[in-house]
């Protein structure tokens, strides 16, 4: 047997087995992928045969799974196995809340019970592959894609990355069969397209980018991702898919990452249109030299890679480098042993009861409160009930954007959550309007039904295409005509103590600043999954107590835009005086701020202890606090520690977000948390770029939110140092 198909040869001895039997051709096979979206083309499966793929995404159900890679393992010359990929973001076939509502929960463990669920179901059907998770940071709710990542803070992302990583490839990557491959993506800086526009120019300091964008990547690539999508955008003038900087000196040289990198979706072949190369070929070379190791279906590679290594333009060892990463992740994940997916095991995975019973805590964990003036919960008592608006009574909004196979046929609707939750009520439904159109035709019904009830849930927000790739906006209000619809409601019983609560689904904070004002109850809701409806009536009538928090800032309205809690200090900080850093006609302070989220009772924190007062660089601070359930319910708190730097060799921003905990308390109860942060987290970009933790003082601030801040503390470091000089810590160590 030849040494590649022994499975008992470590795995650096197979790769190298199996390069040195792979012709030029072969090789640059490899890196390529292509998409199946249009079905296994006769076209797909010859190059499939000639060992010309590496790689296919798309390719969907065991059946043309197991028919693709048939033909690659049986044959093609060298029986390589095609690693199949899909976009498995937030489930699979069971869809979870969309990874900005993941975040809201503030619980790691929820982000990896999805993605390990999402893993299975997605290996199950021989999906081995995913390009997930999205850790783009994004300030601006203007993208569309701010839906697919983990919120603005680049602590809270690095959490969550870690927690996807582990959740979709397990410890380590290996063959075993719940497993898949992650995909960091999209590495990097692609959230700060200016202007809020996906694909656009992103032009920011090298420091913002280490600081803000780079450290959910590092925090993947320590948890072992196996791969990295290089993005779309332009950085800082060169465009990460052609960036040796980020892609050859960070990732692969000072981060060590041993896994390949694979392009955004004909990234490479856009270098034309980014001008930066002047043709396709150009592009290849530019691309291959930066780092990128597969061509995502831009089939740049396989037309000019040949040509470019026998002109001596691509040293044919930066090829081998590029196979080589990839082969070596087709072995881990043991796809030469195990190519094909078992049908009867699909069968009994896919969509099984516990998953949709997961989908169902998970959803409620994301629920964040936002507001509530004496309404919620409601009484299970009530005798009608009005469910108003365009989302109430759909199954398509929930699932999200990038849904995989999710079904909107699996949906629970609020409408249906709430018929289940007060089935001797009388539910009265009208949807109002559409969720875009300008038909005020529906308001009279949906003010009829408000007028009868005794509770109205309005129902508003974004349809599940309005966010997510290509999906920015210029506004940020409740699309078409809802706001309408919401205060046409709002003065039909406003002032009769008819209980009005707003549940607002979406992708994106929106600048709900009117119902903020108005409407006593405020649910932010995001796309939920499959079980949306019932984790809302659970909230909505106290079953379950609601502690999910922002990750995100909400703004008041778009002109505040970009707006984010961790912002830089100015030498004007806004206040009363008129010559201060804000706006003559809005208010500075977003509408709901980072880490804002209340329940349906009280915490208090008492007993802040910061040990010791003075610190070494490189050991540990002790924050302790003691939290208290003060109210009558049980109920979640995520304590929330920030830090900030009092003076520094270059501006620090206000706060930073440095340890976090969702603790559960019942009536009454107390826990003491303690929050083990090690100096490394306040480490920064010196004046010369290299990372240090200086001298000096440091505030503690430990709240509920970041504006919600209810004890404060203080220590010093002692010395300053570099970082390089210390061991890499990632994340504070909380003990409760
Ligand atoms: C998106 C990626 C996605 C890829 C494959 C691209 O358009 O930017 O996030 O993984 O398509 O579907």
């Amino acid at each position: 047997m030849e040494a590649y198909r022994d499975p008992s040869k470590p795995v650096e001895e197979r790769v190298e087995d199996l390069l040195r039997r792979m012709t030029l051709e072969e090789k640059i096979g490899q890196m390529c992928q292509y998409s199946a979206h249009m079905g296994l083309s006769e076209r797909l499966k010859e190059l499939v045969r000639k060992g010309l793929v590496g790689s296919l995404l798309n390719v969907v159900g065991v059946e043309n799974v197991n028919e693709i890679q048939r033909i690659a393992v049986e044959e093609s010359r060298l029986g390589i196995p095609l690693l199949l990929g899909l976009d498995v973001i937030h489930g699979y076939k069971t869809i979870f809340p969309i990874p900005l509502a993941l975040a809201s929960s503030w619980d790691p463990e929820v982000v990896e019970r999805a993605t390990a669920i999402a893993a299975r179901e997605a290996a199950a059907e021989g999906i081995r592959w995913t390009f997930a998770p999205m850790l783009d940071i994004a300030r601006d709710p203007r993208w569309g894609r701010i839906a697919e990542g983990f919120g603005e803070d680049p602590y809270l992302a690095s959490v969550m990355a870690w927690a996807a990583v582990k959740g979709f490839q397990g410890d380590r990557l290996s063959s075993d069969p719940e497993k898949i491959a992650a995909c960091a993506k999209h590495y990097v800086a692609y959230g700060g397209a200016e202007g809020g526009r996906d694909y656009n120019t992103v032009d920011i300091s090298e420091r913002t980018l280490r600081e803000v964008y780079m450290p959910p990547f590092k925090s993947a690539v320590a948890a072992g991702v196996a791969t990295v999508m290089s993005a779309f955008n332009d950085l800082n003038g060169i465009p990460a898919s052609a960036n040796e900087f980020t892609l050859r000196k960070m990732l692969k040289g000072e981060w060590g990452f041993q896994g390949f990198v694979v392009s955004d979706w004909n990234a490479i072949g856009e270098l034309v249109v980014h001008g930066i190369a002047a043709d396709a070929a150009e592009a290849a070379k530019l691309a291959v030299a930066a780092g990128v190791d597969m061509d995502m279906e831009g089939d740049v590679y396989r037309r000019h890679l040949l040509e470019l290594v026998k002109r001596g333009e691509v040293p044919e060892q930066l090829i081998d480098e590029a196979v080589r990463r990839i082969l070596r992740v087709k072995f881990l994940l043991g796809l030469f042993e195990n190519p094909y997916a078992d049908p009867e095991r699909a069968k009994r995975v896919v969509k099984r009861g516990e998953h949709f019973e997961a989908a169902l805590e998970i959803a409620r964990k994301c629920i964040v409160l936002a507001k509530n003036e004496g309404v919620l919960p409601l009484s299970k008592s009530l005798r009608r009930i009005a469910v108003i608006g365009p989302l109430a009574d759909d199954r398509d909004a929930p699932l999200g954007c990038w849904r995989a196979l999710g079904d909107p046929r699996d949906a629970v609707t609020v409408l249906e959550g709430v018929r289940k939750k007060v089935p001797h009520a009388e539910v009265l439904y009208a949807k109002g309007c559409d969720v875009r159109s300008e038909d005020r035709s529906g308001f009279e019904e949906a003010v009829e039904a408000a007028r009868r009830a005794e509770a109205v849930v309005l129902v508003v927000g974004e349809s599940a295409d309005m966010s997510g790739e290509a999906a920015s906006r210029a506004y940020l209000d409740l699309p078409g005509v809802q706001e309408e619809l919401v205060k046409a409601v709002w003065e039909a019983v406003k002032g009769r103590g008819v209980p009005v609560v707003e549940v607002v689904m979406s992708g994106r904070p929106l600048s709900i600043k009117w119902s903020a004002e108005h409407i006593p109850a405020i649910v932010i809701a995001w796309h939920l999954g499959v079980r949306a409806g019932d984790a809302i009536a659970d909230v909505l009538f106290g079953d379950y107590n609601p502690g999910g928090k922002l990750p995100v800032t909400w703004p008041r309205t778009v002109g505040q835009v970009p707006i984010y809690y961790n912002h830089k200090r100015t030498g004007r900080p806004p206040g009363p005086d008129r010559f201060t850093s804000k706006y003559i006609d809005e208010d500075w302070r977003p509408l709901f701020p980072f880490g804002h989220g209340l329940s349906y009772t009280r915490f208090e924190y008492s007993d802040l202890s910061v040990e010791p007062e003075e610190v070494e660089p490189g050991a540990t601070v002790s924050v302790a606090v003691t939290v208290r359930n003060a109210g009558g319910r049980e109920g979640d708190e995520v304590v929330q520690l920030y830090v900030r730097d009092v003076a520094a060799s270059v501006t620090r921003p206000v706060m930073e977000l440095k340890g976090f905990k969702r603790v559960h308390l019942k009536p009454g109860e107390s826990k003491r948390v303690i929050f083990r942060m090690p100096t490394q987290l306040l480490a920064f970009y010196g004046r010369d770029m290299a990372p240090i933790i200086e001298a000096g003082d440091y505030e503690v601030m430990v709240g509920s939110s970041s504006e919600d801040i209810r004890l404060r503390g203080k220590f010093k470091v002692t010395r300053t140092a570099k970082l390089e000089d210390l061991r890499s810590v990632w994340f504070t160590k909380v003990e409760v």
